[in-house]
């Protein structure tokens, strides 16, 4: 480990020592006699016991950087993991982080716009109305009085995430190489993901678009409402769109207040979550509760109200089908599919016991089946999956790690807002609708109407469709490493891969047939 690992490891150890970690640490739960020994000492020597530790901790990670900043704002989301007393603090990091001391917001916007400001804007507040971890928010009026946003990114927000993040892959690496576990979880490609991911949450161009993209996934939407972006006025550091008026999720003794339909807003989100991810293929990946406030003009069928829509997911066509499958499965209680599944797709080696995998599935899945959210202890689940995982040696499928961090957010949000929830009965319909369309004998249809309409429209590009649709299937094989994966997957490739062919025969004879007629 070279001097700046252990400076920033030092750094981190004296961050923890002072929000008072090492206070929360039971002791009698270490391996050794030596660990518990110096834990106690620890103890004695520096103080900060629970008074006030959630506000250390929240103080703690803003002064440790942006990224840290981050991780508490995904902390703050778990109810189940941790007190409610460090739950609200690490909240504020949500929307009130502390604003940058000094900081003239007009004169930035002004610069950005390359205009005078009162060209477009009747009046903008000085005080930020929020400040985020990337942004700062401020109000505004157009010249005809209406009510806009301005979110402003940080100045030099990029290149402190580059230092911090460069520092924490390389303490991540020195780990990997070290510790098998630190390699399953790929900790260093979290790291590296997690870099791209914060810095394209830092580009107001690309969020404008995923803000206008979103907004026309839901027109009208009874479920689901995004501020419209006034794009002249987006700059890279830079995006103003429409004041949304709406109650912040967190605040649910508010909500509560208004006599806001729990049972309703959280069936709600899950239907939401499931169409974005589903039907759309494009979805909002940042659902903590500093993103989503909650229309309540009416309180009795409220909607959400999206913000911040920096990163977004999508999913390749074949993991979306997968994924689905594997829902469903689970829904049918099929724990023998899931494992097959898991197996077909390249999720886990080929040498697996399907038997064994299958029986360890059904010990994690069935304790939560048909629970409301409530019963169901999140933190227990987890604990189970990374030992099952470390068991069968699954590794952690990147392109999917986006997908679980929000379904990760979702359930923290629905655990808050109504744990009597049940997710089942709620997403049931939802999927088996979409699985009809999408996996049965409609979606074999639907395939071959795309291929006869791509080689109606350039019977000449016609090979290339077909190479590049293989191409993908190809990619999303390349995620099974060893040999027999590989093997696997090829023959899979094979079969779609006549299959398709015979689809091309036919259309081309039923072309000729046409044109001869
Ligand atoms: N259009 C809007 N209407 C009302 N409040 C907003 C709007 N946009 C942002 N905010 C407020 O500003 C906060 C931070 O905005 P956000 O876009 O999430 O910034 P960041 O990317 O830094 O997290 C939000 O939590 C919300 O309170
Ligand atoms: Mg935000």
């Amino acid at each position: 480990m070279n001097f700046r690992q252990r400076l920033l490891l030092a750094r981190l150890g004296s961050a923890a020592l002072k929000a008072g970690l090492h206070h929360q640490i039971d002791s009698q739960k270490l391996e050794t006699a030596r660990a518990e020994f110096c834990l106690k000492m620890l103890k004695r020597i520096w103080g900060g016991g629970n008074p006030g530790r959630g506000k250390r901790l929240r103080q703690q990670l803003e002064n440790l950087g942006t990224t840290y900043t981050k991780l508490g704002q995904f902390l703050s989301t778990r109810g189940d993991l941790l007190p409610a007393d460090i739950l609200i603090e690490l909240s504020f990091l949500q929307d009130r982080v502390t604003p940058i001391p000094g900081l003239d917001a007009t004169l930035e916007i002004e610069r950005s716009l390359g205009q005078p400001l009162d060209e477009n804007f009747r009046s903008i507040d000085r005080q930020p109305l929020a400040t985020a971890s990337i942004a700062q928010i401020y109000k505004a009026q157009l010249l005809d009085g209406t009510e806009v946003i301005l979110k402003l990114v940080r100045p030099n927000v990029v290149e402190k995430i580059r230092r911090e993040m460069n520092d924490l892959r390389e303490i991540t690496e020195y780990l990997c190489e070290r510790h098998p576990l630190a390699a399953r979880l790929k900790l260093s490609q979290i790291v590296h993901d997690q870099e791209s991911i914060m810095l394209r949450e830092t580009d107001m161009f690309r969020e404008s678009q995923n803000q206008i993209n979103l907004r026309a996934n839901f027109p009208n939407s009874n479920l689901l409402k995004v501020p419209r972006v006034y794009t002249k006025f987006t700059r890279s550091n830079l995006i103003v769109m429409d004041h949304a008026n709406g109650i912040p999720i967190g605040d649910i003794e508010a909500l509560r207040e208004r006599g806001v339909d729990f049972k309703i807003l959280a069936e709600k989100g899950v239907k939401t979550f499931f169409k974005q991810v589903f039907e759309d293929n494009f979805f909002h990946a940042d659902m903590h509760a500093g993103n989503i406030l909650v229309d309540i003009a009416d309180p009795k069928d409220p909607k959400y109200i999206a913000l911040d829509c920096a990163i977004m997911g999508s999913l390749t066509d074949y993991d979306r089908r997968y994924l689905a499958q594997n829902i469903l499965a689970f829904f049918k209680r099929d724990y023998r599919r899931i494992a097959e599944l898991h197996l077909d797709s390249g999720w886990i080696p080929s040498q697996t016991d399907v038997a064994a995998f299958s029986k360890v599935i059904e010990e994690l899945c069935d304790p939560i089946y048909q629970r409301p959210l409530g019963e169901i202890s999140f933190a227990n689940f987890l604990t189970d999956l990374f030992r099952a995982a470390n068991a069968f040696s699954i590794e952690i499928q990147p392109q999917l790690v986006l997908l679980q961090k929000t379904l990760l957010y979702v359930e923290g949000l629905g655990r808050q807002l109504y744990p009597q929830l049940n997710l089942w009965e709620t997403a049931l319909p939802f999927m088996t609708t979409w699985a009809e369309r999408n996996l049965g004998p409609a979606a074999v249809v639907g395939d071959f109407f795309k291929l006869a309409e791509e080689f109606f429209s350039d019977p000449f590009k016609f090979g290339d469709f077909i190479r590049q649709n293989q191409q993908e299937r190809i990619k999303a094989s390349v995620q099974a490493r060893e040999l027999s994966d590989l093997k696997r997957a090829t023959k899979r490739i094979i079969i779609k891969q006549r299959r398709m062919m015979f689809c091309a025969l036919l259309i081309i004879i039923i072309a000729i047939t046409i044109l001869k007629i």
